[in-house]
């Protein structure tokens, strides 16, 4: 029987050559994958077809986008996941779940080996391949672009000589990325790292610079995933939507990092994600109300863990699924609403309530009906100084020698 490939398929150029690239080098036949992560554009039958004209002898498509807002973005969320204390992971959460329907699609299809569009400089080439020994130990990997010498110049010469329905003019200068959770651009004019980015980069996000009237939001949480947006039940696909359209029309969420790929190489990257960051600041500020204060801060550094994690495409790693334990744990109270103002750029929280709310007015008041009583405090700054105090007065005592 002849061999199966099943490969990554996003109906743009690149992979549209794969699937007759690697037919004619390898004699496999190729199923075309595509996954909709919302990233918004053409239709899954338009890029079913487009598979199928270039030669797929079948094409997989899956709408993905609740299973990814549910299953991905929402850990994101609870752990408030930025790589580098910036970047909130819009690719590498992607890959995972792509990962899943090409083993899926493999399995359907009889393929042993599954195939993918990613250089041999990128972190999307690890999520791949890691995710797929751990969910398909006995599939291969190839990539063609790396493995099988495609280069750009050959695959518009390949779908020229071929006719492949495929436009092969529009010229992009950037490497673009985007799914619900938001949107990635690099190379070209942004490698040099002292120019900013021109206007034409952006896409999910205005400028910020000349903001439409400032836009309120409420928006409820139920343990740490959010259910409701100015007091309209939603799913977290509907709430990541909603606040792409209303923080990006506000220029929220842009972001311009030169950050540490796994493969050792520095590279500048322009993020868009209003949704995504105007989320994880209403978190967060819910977080600072209804989690206690020893188990916010080990939570901190737990989520910092797990973005590296997750960067690092570690996504179906044992470490990665303690980690969510705990943050899970963590979520338990995360229940409540934010008030927050989206404006020129920014998404400031001015309002929170909850009813596991740990802010005690009581405890916190400067007012009359303060039950905090201060005369404890000497006691416990005597006791809590103690320790530093005996290393000084050590410190004196050996420096006088
Ligand atoms: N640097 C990001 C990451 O590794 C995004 C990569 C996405 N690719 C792109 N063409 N911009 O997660």
């Amino acid at each position: 029987m002849t061999e199966r490939i099943v490969l990554a398929y996003s109906g743009g150029l690149d992979t549209s050559v794969a699937i007759g690239w690697i037919g004619e080098a390898t004699g496999a036949e190729v199923i075309a994958v595509a996954v909709d992560v919302g990233q918004g554009g053409e239709s899954l039958e338009t890029i079913r077809q487009r598979a199928l004209g270039c030669g797929a002898v079948e094409a997989y498509v899956a709408d993905a986008s609740d299973e990814f807002a549910n299953e991905y973005c929402v850990p994101t969320l609870k752990a408030n996941a930025l790589y580098q204390g910036h970047y909130p992971l819009v690719s590498a959460i992607s890959r995972p779940v792509i990962v899943k329907h090409l083993v899926k699609a493999a399995r359907e299809f009889g393929a042993t080996t599954v195939a993918h569009g990613c250089t041999g400089k990128g972190n999307d080439q690890v999520r791949f391949e890691v995710g797929i020994q751990t969910l398909g130990p006995d599939l291969k990997c190839i990539a063609p672009v790396r493995d099988l010498a495609l280069t750009r110049d050959k695959a518009i010469a390949f779908a020229e000589e071929k006719g492949l329905p495929i436009e092969t003019t529009k010229k992009n200068p950037y490497s673009i990325d985007q799914n619900v959770w938001g949107r990635a651009v690099e190379t070209g004019y942004l490698e040099d790292i002292w120019n900013a980015p021109t206007k034409d980069i952006y896409d999910y996000t205005a400028t910020p610079e000349f903001p439409p009237a400032p836009d309120e939001v409420t928006i409820s949480f139920e343990a740490g995933v959010p259910v409701a947006i100015d007091g309209v039940k939603v799913t977290p696909l509907q709430a990541i939507k909603e606040l792409n359209r209303r923080a990006g029309a506000q220029g929220v969420g842009r972001i311009d990092v030169v950050e540490d790929r796994l493969v050792g190489i520095k590279s500048r990257e322009i993020y868009e994600a209003p949704g995504a960051m105007a989320l994880i600041t209403a978190h967060k500020h819910l977080e600072d109300i209804t989690i206690e204060r020893e188990q916010a801060r080990f939570k901190a550094t737990v989520g910092q863990r797990w973005a590296e994690l997750v960067y690092d495409g570690q996504w179906f790693s044992p470490l990665k699924r303690s980690l969510d334990a705990f943050i899970e744990d963590t979520q338990r109270y995360v229940s409540g609403d934010i008030r927050m103002v989206l404006h020129g750029g920014q998404a400031i929280v001015n309002g929170r309530r909850s009813e596991t709310s740990l802010y005690d007015f009581d405890l916190a008041t400067y007012d009359t009906g303060d039950t905090f009583d201060q005369s404890m405090a000497r006691g416990f700054i005597e006791l809590w100084g103690m320790s530093a105090k005996v290393a000084s007065g050590r410190d004196i005592r050996v420096a006088g020698k």
